[in-house]
């Protein structure tokens, strides 16, 4: 609590000092989220009479890391963070009136104080997507999933061709930080599987410009199903397909922590997928598939990236108990990456994971690795 006390006065002194042209006003009245690197207000941005909702973001130049951050994150965080905003805010003001890709939109931007003033899309029926995971996904939340593969193919082709962003972050340490937790479970004689996500993810043929940070505390939905993104500061050359297993992967987590049904976890899957492809085989005018062993593989990483330590996963979304939860996410890893015969197909990872995730919610406590053998009886 303290610290949200001292994270809203950092933000208003900051705020309040700010080269405004005297016709504007800024007012803040609370923290939507503050932290150790970032800090978002709401208040109302009042201009020649016109008062806008607004959310106001910026990042600290002073950071005070906590052990909740990895080795390699606190390296990323303590060396880029700050600049990171200036990437964020450039992505949003490009995407203001794209007819494909819906961002918040941007009000101000200071460059110098790292303040990104945007307009505060729960003022127009948007709620963040984590919240609505939360609540329950239902059915019909099926075309959110159809919105997010289109969107992500459109974000795809048009990052690939804006050079005129630079990223800030290091790509080898983003992607040592993405994939830190696979290593290690594969650190016991399939390194050589480990190798293979590394290079291809920063394969320099396949990389271009590309949002890594595709979860869903980074997008909001509404009611008529269209889907806001944000958050872009974090975005490297990299695999361009990454994205989509990116997001996925969090979904699989969730559908071993109980928050989404493991058969929804499937078909949402899918319909993401299928968006996607049929997106980006218009753009690119050539018929596309995604590279389906990397798929799997990725989505895998950020399941033992978000997984095995649940850092960064809000507690509401781990309805079970959490080391059953952890222990699930292991012995998936391990099932995808057995030493002979790994997995590389989407339909045997489905069926893997369906497999694991029902011997989970069987409320029989013996369950703690069932053997591989039972799994593939
Ligand atoms: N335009 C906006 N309107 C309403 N809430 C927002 C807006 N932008 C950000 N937020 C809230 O602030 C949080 C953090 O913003 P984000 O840009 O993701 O920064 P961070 O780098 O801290 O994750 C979001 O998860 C969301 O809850
Ligand atoms: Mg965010």
């Amino acid at each position: 609590m303290a610290q949200g006390v001292d994270d809203l006065s950092l933000l208003r002194t900051i705020v309040g000092a700010l080269p405004f042209a005297s016709r504007v006003t800024v007012d803040i009245d609370s923290l939507l989220s503050g932290g150790v690197v970032s800090v978002v207000g709401k208040g109302t941005y009042h201009q020649d009479g016109v008062s806008t909702p607004v959310a106001i973001k910026h990042t600290k130049s002073d950071i005070a890391l906590n052990d909740k951050f990895s080795p390699l994150e606190s390296r990323n965080i303590l060396k880029f963070a700050a600049s990171s905003q200036q990437v964020d805010a450039q992505i949003l003001t490009h995407f203001q009136h794209h007819a494909h890709i819906k961002v918040p939109e941007v009000v101000a931007y200071f460059e110098r104080e790292r303040v990104t003033i945007l307009r505060d899309f729960t003022h127009d029926g948007y709620e963040l997507f984590q919240d609505v995971i939360v609540r329950g996904l239902t059915a019909s939340d099926v075309s959110l999933f159809a919105t997010i593969g289109t969107t992500l193919a459109y974000l795809r082709s048009e990052m690939a061709h804006m050079h005129h962003v630079k990223g800030v972050e290091n790509k080898e340490l983003q992607i040592e930080e993405r994939t830190d937790e696979l290593r290690v479970s594969l650190y016991d004689g399939r390194m050589r599987y480990y190798n293979q996500v590394h290079s291809q993810l920063l394969d320099r043929a396949r990389s271009t410009f590309t949002w890594t940070d595709g979860h869903p505390k980074n997008m909001a939905v509404n009611k008529a199903g269209n889907v806001i993104m944000f958050d872009f500061g974090r975005s490297i050359p990299c695999d361009p397909e990454y994205p989509v297993a990116n997001f996925l992967g969090q979904i699989y987590l969730f559908g071993l922590t109980g928050s989404v049904a493991p058969k929804e976890v499937v078909r949402f899957t899918e319909t993401l997928l299928d968006a996607y492809r049929k997106t980006y085989t218009q753009l690119a005018s050539t018929p596309t598939n995604l590279h389906e062993q990397n798929l799997v593989w990725y989505i895998s990483a950020e399941l033992a990236h978000r997984g095995k330590t649940m850092r960064w996963i809000d507690p509401k979304l781990v309805k079970i108990d959490e080391t059953r939860a952890k222990l699930a996410v292991d012995h998936f890893i391990d099932h995808v990456f057995n030493k002979l015969h790994p997995i590389t197909t989407l339909i045997d990872f489905e069926h893997a994971f369906l497999q694991i995730a029902e011997h989970l919610h069987d409320k029989d406590d013996t369950y703690l690795r069932p053997s591989i053998s039972s799994l593939s009886s």
